[in-house]
């Protein structure tokens, strides 16, 4: 949850920090009528993450630092302040803050983690006490990821990833992430999937028994990705990249949701911290980093 920091003649300022996830496994079962996937996902999150500040301020408004992005109703963040403000009538607006530190269409879910810390902290600053349902109902209203984004930690996303289940939390892991330089448009990657010949489903119910155990090598044992051999074949520069994280000594390597990002599995942060010294950067984006706990372990899932 975010940090108050009380000033003088403001109210306050919120710090939030919005967490990256990784897919696990992501198993597409069909198309809906509305166009979207049916996802069965196991989503975790992870240490890296975004900076937002929030400032009581007449207006909503947003700047961004460490990308290029637009600060306007573009951005997921500025679409999240909106929403609530629309949805509840709350008179008043906010300043965001945002650095970025989540790469962009990189398969991390950095917008709608940002959405999320924006809900979250709202929901709080504008004193709206809406519930994990509410805040998750306008979360889905935003992106699919957002819902998972708003409580974090490890869990199992149905539907179009919106139905939010909590698991419980795995050890503390470390992670490589590779993305390279290139992003993916996520409606891209699904639209071809459509026109692929039938590719076999991963298996999620032994990824769910290896997150019920907490067995890290079999959650490694257990990654699978049914988007992974659409967008390898769109970027074969993806398959170069996990063969590099395999070879960089991780337990399991796979492609997070739509990609490109790749992560490969370590038993801790510094072996992460240890392969990403070793690998060939080659213009790509490098990071180490660790599995992210939930931000309120206690509570259930939506
Ligand atoms: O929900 P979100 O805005 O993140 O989705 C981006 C795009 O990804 C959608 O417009 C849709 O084309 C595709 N998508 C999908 N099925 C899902 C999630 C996303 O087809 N379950």
């Amino acid at each position: 949850m975010g940090i108050l920091i009380p000033k003088s003649s403001r109210g306050v300022e919120m710090l939030l920090k919005a967490h990256a996830k990784i897919n696990l496994l992501l198993d597409v079962s069909g198309i809906r009528p509305d166009g979207y996937h049916e996802l069965i996902t196991v989503m975790q999150s992870l240490l890296l993450g975004d900076d937002l500040l929030l400032e009581p301020a007449p207006e909503i408004s947003l700047t961004v630092e460490g990308a290029e992005l637009p600060g306007g109703p573009a951005n997921l963040a500025w679409r999240a302040a909106d929403l609530l403000r629309r949805r509840t009538g709350y008179r008043g607006g906010v300043a965001i803050r945002l650095n970025k530190r989540i790469p962009l269409a990189a398969g991390l879910a950095g917008g709608s983690a940002d959405a999320a810390a924006v809900l979250r902290g709202l929901n709080k600053m504008w004193r709206l006490e809406l519930g994990r349902g509410e805040l998750s109902r306008l979360g889905a209203e935003l992106g699919s990821d957002v819902p998972f984004c708003l409580g974090g930690g490890t869990a199992l996303c149905r539907g179009r990833g919106e139905l939010v289940t909590r698991l419980p939390a795995l050890p503390a892991a470390g992670v490589l992430l590779v993305k390279p330089s290139f992003g993916v448009s996520t409606a891209d990657v699904y639209r071809r999937y459509d026109a692929w010949p039938e590719i076999s489903h991963p298996n999620s119910r032994r990824m769910l028994t290896a997150v019920a155990t907490a067995d890290l090598s079999a959650v490694a044992g257990s990654l699978g990705n049914k988007l992974e051999p659409v967008a390898l074949a769109m970027h074969p520069e993806i398959g170069w990249i996990k063969e590099a994280v395999a070879a960089a000594g991780a337990a399991g390597v796979l492609m997070s949701g739509s990609g490109p990002t790749v992560f490969g599995l370590f038993p801790d942060q510094p072996s992460a911290v240890w392969a990403a010294d070793r690998i060939k950067k080659d213009g790509h984006w490098v990071c180490a980093t660790a599995f992210s706990a939930a931000y309120c372990p206690g509570s259930s899932g939506t």
